[in-house]
C-alpha cells in the first residue's frame, strides 16, 4: 500500500505536491469515490482516477547505481544540485528515487526503484541487510581502536550495533588506513560518525555492497537492473534475516579507491 500521491506522482500525472492539491481540490477518486484526505493509502488493485482518467500504475523497476560524488541521493534539489535520478532522466521512463541515501561524497552502490514497499523493507534495520563501506581514514588504524565499533559506539546518544571491520591497510607515510565496515543501520552519516567516534575521520567513502549487490564492472555513473533473483533475495532477507545467506565478501579483490 502506497500514499495516494505517491502512487498519482509515480504514475507520471503530476510531482508530488501538485497530486496532494489535486487530492484537496476533490479531483481525485480511489474506486469510484472522492477522497479528500492525504493520508489514504491505495494498493494496486484500487482503481485511481485523476480528474476522470484512470490512472496507469506504473510497472515496478529496481536498479543498482554506481553513483559518483558529487551527487545527492535524491530526486530534485533545491540548491539545483547534480542528483541520483539526473542518470535516469530521458533513459528511465519510470521515476525511480533512491532507497535510502549516501552523502554527496560518498560513492559506491546505491540501490533505485519506484516500488515504496520494496524501498521502505530495505530500509528497516530489522532487515539486517549488509551495507559493506570502504573508508580511507586520517590516522593509523589497528585492531585496537578499531575495537569499540565492533562492540557499538555511542554516536547522537545512540548506541550503534556491533559491526563487522576489518582493517584493509595502513599507510604510515600518510598517516591514512584503509578500513572496511560492515554495519545494517542506516542512520545518516553513520560511518562517518562511528569512525569518528574512535578518532579516525574519514576522508573518503565508498560503500562497496549492498546486501547481495554491487556495481563490480560498472563504471560511475552507470546503472544496470537488478534481476529478478536478485530482487526476491533482498526481499526474503529483509523478511527474515536468516532465510537466505549473503554471499562472502570477496576480500581478494580491491577495487580502485
Ligand atoms: N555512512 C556515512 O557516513 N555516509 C554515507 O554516505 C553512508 C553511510
Amino acid at each position: 500500500m502506497e500514499r495516494l500521491q505517491k502512487v498519482i506522482a509515480h504514475a507520471g500525472v503530476a510531482s508530488r505536491r501538485k497530486a496532494e492539491q489535486l487530492i484537496l481540490d476533490g479531483k481525485v477518486t480511489v474506486n469510484n469515490k472522492i477522497v479528500k484526505e492525504l493520508g489514504v493509502k491505495v494498493g494496486v488493485r484500487d482503481k485511481v482516477e485523476v480528474e476522470g482518467i484512470p490512472l496507469q500504475q506504473e510497472k515496478k523497476v529496481y536498479f543498482a547505481l554506481h553513483k559518483p560524488r558529487g551527487f545527492i541521493s535524491a530526486v530534485a534539489d533545491d540548491k539545483n544540485r547534480n542528483t541520483v535520478a539526473d542518470f535516469f532522466d530521458r533513459i528511465v521512463p519510470e521515476r525511480v528515487y533512491p532507497v535510502g541515501r549516501l552523502d554527496y561524497d560518498t560513492a559506491g552502490v546505491l540501490l533505485m526503484t519506484n516500488d515504496g514497499e520494496f524501498a521502505n523493507l530495505m530500509m528497516h534495520p530489522r532487515g539486517e541487510i549488509d551495507k559493506v563501506y570502504l573508508a580511507r581514514v586520517k590516522g593509523i588504524a589497528n585492531q585496537e581502536n578499531l575495537r569499540p565499533l565492533t562492540k557499538g559506539v555511542s554516536i547522537d546518544g545512540y548506541k550503534t550495533k556491533p559491526a563487522t571491520v576489518e582493517l584493509v591497510s595502513v599507510d604510515k607515510k600518510n598517516n591514512s588506513s584503509l578500513v572496511r565496515l560492515t554495519i545494517h543501520e542506516g542512520r545518516y552519516h553513520q560511518v562517518k560518525k562511528m569512525l569518528d567516534a574512535v578518532n579516525l575521520p574519514v576522508k573518503k567513502l565508498r560503500r562497496e555492497r549492498f546486501g547481495t549487490i554491487d556495481v563490480n564492472g560498472l563504471a560511475q555513473g552507470e546503472f544496470r537492473p537488478l534481476t529478478p533473483h536478485e530482487v526476491k533475495t533482498l526481499m526474503a532477507t529483509a523478511n527474515d534475516p536468516h532465510h537466505v545467506a549473503q554471499r562472502p565478501q570477496d576480500l581478494g579483490k580491491m577495487r580502485r579507491y
